[in-house]
């Protein structure tokens, strides 16, 4: 036997919600499951306990039911929401859509319009929370034993490409530190080393992972988590991943840029942040790799070398594509003794210096030396806050830049 459809009613009028209780009362696959008076006691209680189909009134004290209904479809996407209202305006309603419900049935509903709209909306709420558990089951899979428990992602985690157009600018130092900065609780970065040749990002952390990007490389298009928990190295000390490039040089060319591609792709459903350091010499791979990236931070100094490649490099992505927007400009090794500023460098190529990070060598070169990234215990130092500075900008250009995202799609 099939579940039963569980329904809570939200209307001000006490009439109103007995006369929908009477007109299921027979219905041997429908329960209420419970009542609210308001748009807020709704959201309350669609929490508490776990409806299938809201019936929603739209005019109600406090919160209203189109607020309500984009609330509880925010929390809940598997719960479904059906409006009842005197309105029957397709002003109200379309509003009443956009905000996620279902249905929208004019008030007072006759029985068996209402009965098999909640039977529709049921049925779906059944089909959602099937994915949703699905879902789950993949994550945690994922997380796998001694993973992230019950870690779920969302949305599709970002990709953040660290390059730098020139070797020793400091890359690898800002993808290990940033993916380290970003990484918490609720938003978990994974540290993948896209230098296939000479990657060092499993030093920068003092860990040997037997497995690398080339032990997945074969696998992408049946990757699972236990796969990648297999392959990943867990670094205790920041909680972050990482993905460590192949042990010599050599094997470099076993990974195709459609293999790591798709690697990302599959890091993107469950990492928040996806931080890819390069090297300096732009292969086919990096080059995919920069193609998917939702930002690219751009690594200069203060050397004119340094400089006129990142020229050469912004119009490199400019042609590629990539739009300004998604480039953050960041200057490493900043010591205020040149005059070489991040003003002038930004005003020289036309792309603001968001970030300066000041040299530190003596906090840089020990924290490598001895494979603790000073994210960890050195976070403090002015070469620290620089990171942070660096880590809030990429959270906020990436929030700005997905909103700019939705406001061009094609409205519904
Ligand atoms: N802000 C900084 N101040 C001083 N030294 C730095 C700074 N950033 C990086 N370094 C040092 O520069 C060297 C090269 O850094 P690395 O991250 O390996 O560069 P890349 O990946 O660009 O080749 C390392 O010794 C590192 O400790
Ligand atoms: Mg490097």
């Amino acid at each position: 036997m099939a579940a039963k459809i569980r329904v809570l009613i939200v209307d001000d009028i006490a009439e109103t919600r007995e006369n929908v209780r009477k007109l299921l009362q027979f219905e041997s696959d429908i329960e209420v499951v419970g009542t609210a008076r308001t748009g807020r006691e709704g959201i309350q209680l669609s929490q508490e306990v776990n409806p299938d189909v809201v019936l929603m009134d739209i005019n109600m004290p406090d919160v209203d039911g189109i607020t309500a209904t984009e609330t509880i479809r925010a929390q809940s996407p598997h719960i479904q929401v059906v409006i009842l209202s005197v309105q029957s305006d397709q002003n109200y309603m379309r509003r009443a859509m956009l905000a996620g419900a279902r249905d929208f049935l004019t008030k007072p509903p006759m029985g068996d319009e209402l009965i098999s709209a909640i039977k529709r909306a049921g049925e779906m709420a059944h089909v959602e929370r099937e994915k949703g558990a699905k879902q789950q089951m993949i994550m945690s899979a994922s997380a796998g034993p001694g993973g992230f428990g019950g870690y779920q992602q969302a949305a599709r985690g970002k990709v953040i490409l660290v390059y730098s157009p020139k070797g020793g600018t400091g890359c690898t130092t800002v993808a290990v530190n940033l993916a380290i900065a970003l990484n918490n609780e609720d938003t978990r970065s994974v540290l993948i080393d896209g230098n296939l040749q000479f990657g060092d990002i499993a030093i920068f952390v003092n860990e040997q992972g037997k497995n690398t990007i080339v032990d997945i490389a074969p696998r992408v298009d049946d990757l699972d988590g236990d796969i990648l928990d297999d392959i990943l190295i867990k670094h205790e000390a920041s909680g972050i991943r990482i993905l460590a490039a192949p042990q010599r040089p050599e094997m470099a060319e076993k990974v195709s840029p459609d293999q790591f591609v798709k690697v990302l792709e599959f890091m993107q459903k469950i990492y928040s942040y996806i931080v890819v350091d390069t090297s300096s010499i732009l292969t086919e791979v990096i080059l995919s790799a920069i193609d998917m990236s939702d930002v690219v931070v751009l690594i200069t100094t203060q050397e004119i070398p340094s400089i006129k490649n990142s020229r050469l490099i912004l119009d490199l992505l400019t042609t590629m594509g990539i739009g300004k927007e998604r480039v953050i400009f960041a200057m490493n090794r900043y010591d205020r003794r040149f005059a070489i500023t991040p003003e002038r460098v930004g005003e020289n190529l036309k792309h603001e210096i968001a970030v300066a990070i000041p040299l530190d060598e003596k906090t840089a070169i020990n924290a490598v030396n001895r494979g603790v990234p000073f994210m960890l215990d050195n976070k403090s130092q002015p070469i620290g806050k620089g990171i942070f500075s660096l880590a809030e900008t990429v959270r906020a250009r990436l929030i700005s830049l997905e909103n700019e995202g939705e406001g061009s799609a094609v409205k519904r």
